[in-house]
């Protein structure tokens, strides 16, 4: 039995459902539906689709919807969700409007997904910058206790949507000319990101840190079900696709930068880049490697977060520097939803439906 998909938005996330939806074995009915603000034919991951413009009877008769459309008072998820569930259908949402609220489950499938169960019919997928963070602190804390994090993010323009792409193109192309009178919409992001870095990502809050700051502070605390003290500063930088962390961590228990190292390859979904590279152009016998955005486009790594620098800090008793980047589009935000649509299947929460059917990437959750 093949299960009937809504998809809401048909943005920079959207279109990555869509794709991730093609490329992974999953028993649905094709092509999904796919729904935004207004009607026209759009080119979604190399196929050709009517999207339509959303509607009381967007959600008529389907199993799942996968919202990824804006947010606040007139998004997606805040406007349609009541009509979606009551249909009958099971909605997994990339926005923040409903992340904190607790009837709510807010899922990382490798660390959390056994908190969903069978009356959950809102499901929240975290924020881009927590979701990789999460990924690599879950195997730290299970071995040793995480107590405290300091994290500083590099976070790429896509990250806001697809506008925010298009004005890094824009400014970089007039900024090769001249850096006075750049053009910029401020409501995107708070100055031009062309050969720049803008440490502001949302709103400011009365402690001074941004919602996205908070964001990584209350949704980790959340998934992790653990008091960990968090300190974040998030960054926007001209990078198009791909999130970087900088991520100093304190635990309970000592922990070497082997042991880690050995943690993090062993998680699921994580790949460790952090091996000596003597081969290195550079002559330096010392040399390891590590991930960096661009990464994020080879196939081996696109869906995986990937972690190098890993080291102890000599500054406390038991610290680690690590650093993780991950395409904030696949693992933070579309894959991460369709890993949890895929966990719900493997559960048999899909309407108790339980089809015929295993992941070929086996997602393992682990509690912690
Ligand atoms: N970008 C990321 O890295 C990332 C990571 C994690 C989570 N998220 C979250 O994922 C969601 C989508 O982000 P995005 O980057 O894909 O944004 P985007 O590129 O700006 O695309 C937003 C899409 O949502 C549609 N939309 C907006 N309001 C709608 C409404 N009320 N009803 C139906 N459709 C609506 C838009 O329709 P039109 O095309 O008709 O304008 C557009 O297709 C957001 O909640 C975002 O916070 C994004």
């Amino acid at each position: 039995m093949s299960l009937k998909v809504t998809v809401v938005g048909v943005g920079m996330v959207g279109e990555q459902i869509v794709s991730i939806l093609k490329e992974r074995n999953l028993p649905i009915e094709w092509p999904p539906r796919v729904c935004a603000t207004r009607e026209r034919v759009e080119i979604l991951a190399g196929d050709k689709y009517r999207v339509e413009e959303i509607s009381l009877d967007s959600f008529n008769g389907a199993d799942v919807v996968l919202f990824a459309g804006k947010e606040g008072a007139n998004g997606a998820s805040v406007s349609w969700r009541a009509r979606a569930t009551t249909a009958g259908a099971i909605c997994i949402d990339n926005g923040k409007d409903f992340r904190l609220a607790p009837d709510v489950p807010l899922v990382v499938p490798e660390v959390n997904m056994a908190t969903v169960g069978p009356n959950h019919r809102f499901i929240a997928s975290p924020n881009c910058s927590t979701i990789q963070m999460v990924m690599v602190l879950a195997p730290l804390h299970r071995a040793a206790g995480v107590k405290r994090v300091v994290v500083s993010t590099y976070q790429s323009v896509s990250g806001w949507g697809v506008r925010a792409n298009q004005e890094l193109l824009n400014q970089t192309h007039y900024a090769l000319k001249s850096f006075n009178g750049i053009p910029y919409d401020p409501t995107i992001m708070a100055r031009p990101i062309a050969f720049n870095y803008i440490p502001h990502i949302d709103k400011f809050f009365e402690n001074g840190y941004t919602g996205e700051e908070m964001k990584m502070v209350w949704e980790t605390q959340r998934i992790m079900n653990a008091d960990i003290k968090i300190s974040a500063t998030t960054v926007r930088v001209p990078v198009l696709v791909g999130h970087g962390e900088s991520i100093n961590v304190e635990t309970e228990r000592k922990l070497s930068a082997a042991e880690a190292r050995q943690l993090l390859a062993d998680f699921p979904g994580m790949v460790v880049l952090d091996q000596p590279d003597p081969d290195n152009l550079r002559n330096d016998r010392r040399e390891r490697t590590y991930p960096v955005a661009q990464d994020v486009h080879k196939p081996e790594y696109r869906d995986a977060v990937l972690v190098g620098r890993i080291r102890e800090d000599p500054t406390i008793e038991n610290g680690l520097n690590l650093w993780c980047v991950a395409d904030n589009l696949r693992k933070g935000a579309a894959l991460n939803v369709v890993q949890i649509m895929e966990g719900l299947l493997e559960r048999g929460l899909l309407n108790g439906r339980r089809p015929a059917w295993r992941q070929k990437n086996p997602t393992l959750a682990i509690e912690v």
